[in-house]
């Protein structure tokens, strides 16, 4: 399947349209944008690993029985998957505080939450990302029912289990992590975006070290040198 026209340009990757209306391209790039687009920078080999890591996860989670865009990983950079309708909702999963849940509600970071913690997040940019509650996504219209939210919310826990045991095997904790849902041609709620240490917060399980993105937002250094640790540890 070959690339046609340039769909969106977002920040990690681009969209491409192909001959199938219902088929897009991911182009994932090096480009990294941290606090709403504020801090950028660009690491050799990201785009790649990102690539890597969402397709071994989409393949996972697809072994699972949940539902996802996900077809095929194409060459280092492109991924082929389902087109759908984004549902402009971030969701958030929390296993462990950190981040903007401690800042904001003064939670110790690094506290194992007393059960996983849902949230979400308009994906609006020029507003900066806010918090949603279910009557805010119900009257945005954001999706048809409250039936919805909660089939979202059962997802994002099921998923959680599965990343949370995947990860716990590759001797990594799932701190949190982002995912975004669509629909497809169906009409059928699906898992969609990328899943990789750009959207997903991992510690090492024995020293707490960082391997995600937070190398990238706290000026650690060593993101591609994590990021190819990650790929290497669930590889097997
Ligand atoms: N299967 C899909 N069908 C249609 N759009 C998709 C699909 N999967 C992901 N997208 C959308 O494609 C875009 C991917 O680009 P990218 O991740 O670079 O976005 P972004 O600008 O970084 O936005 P954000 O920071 O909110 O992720 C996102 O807007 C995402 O919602
Ligand atoms: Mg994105």
């Amino acid at each position: 399947m070959d690339k046609k026209e340039l769909l969106y340009e977002g920040k990690a990757k681009k969209i491409w349209k192909t001959e199938d209306k219902e088929l897009l391209i991911s182009e994932f790039k090096d480009s990294l944008t941290a606090f709403n687009g504020e801090k950028k920078s660009s690491e050799e080999g990201k785009g790649a690993l990102n690539n890597k890591i969402s397709t071994i996860l989409f393949e996972y989670l697809e072994s699972k029985g949940v539902p996802t865009h996900f077809i095929k990983m194409q060459d280092d950079n492109h991924m082929l998957h389902k087109r759908a309708d984004v549902i402009l909702i971030e969701v958030i999963v929390r296993n462990i505080a950190t981040g903007s849940l401690s800042r904001n509600l003064a939670i110790e970071d690094g506290k194992v939450l007393p059960f996983t913690l849902v949230e979400f997040d308009y994906k609006n940019d020029e507003l900066g990302d806010p918090k949603l509650n279910d009557q805010h996504c119900l009257i945005l219209e954001l999706v048809k029912s409250e039936d919805e939210l909660d089939y979202i919310r059962y997802m994002a826990r099921k998923i959680n289990n599965f990343l949370s045991e995947f990860y716990a095997k590759a001797n990594l904790k799932l701190v949190d992590f982002k995912l975004e849902f669509g629909r497809d041609s169906n009409g059928n709620i699906i898992l969609i975006d990328e899943l990789s240490p750009d959207n997903f917060r991992l510690w090492d399980a024995d020293t707490n070290e960082k391997m995600d993105k937070d190398r990238f937002r706290q000026g650690l250094g060593g993101l591609v040198e994590a990021y190819e640790e990650v790929l290497k540890r669930i590889k097997g």
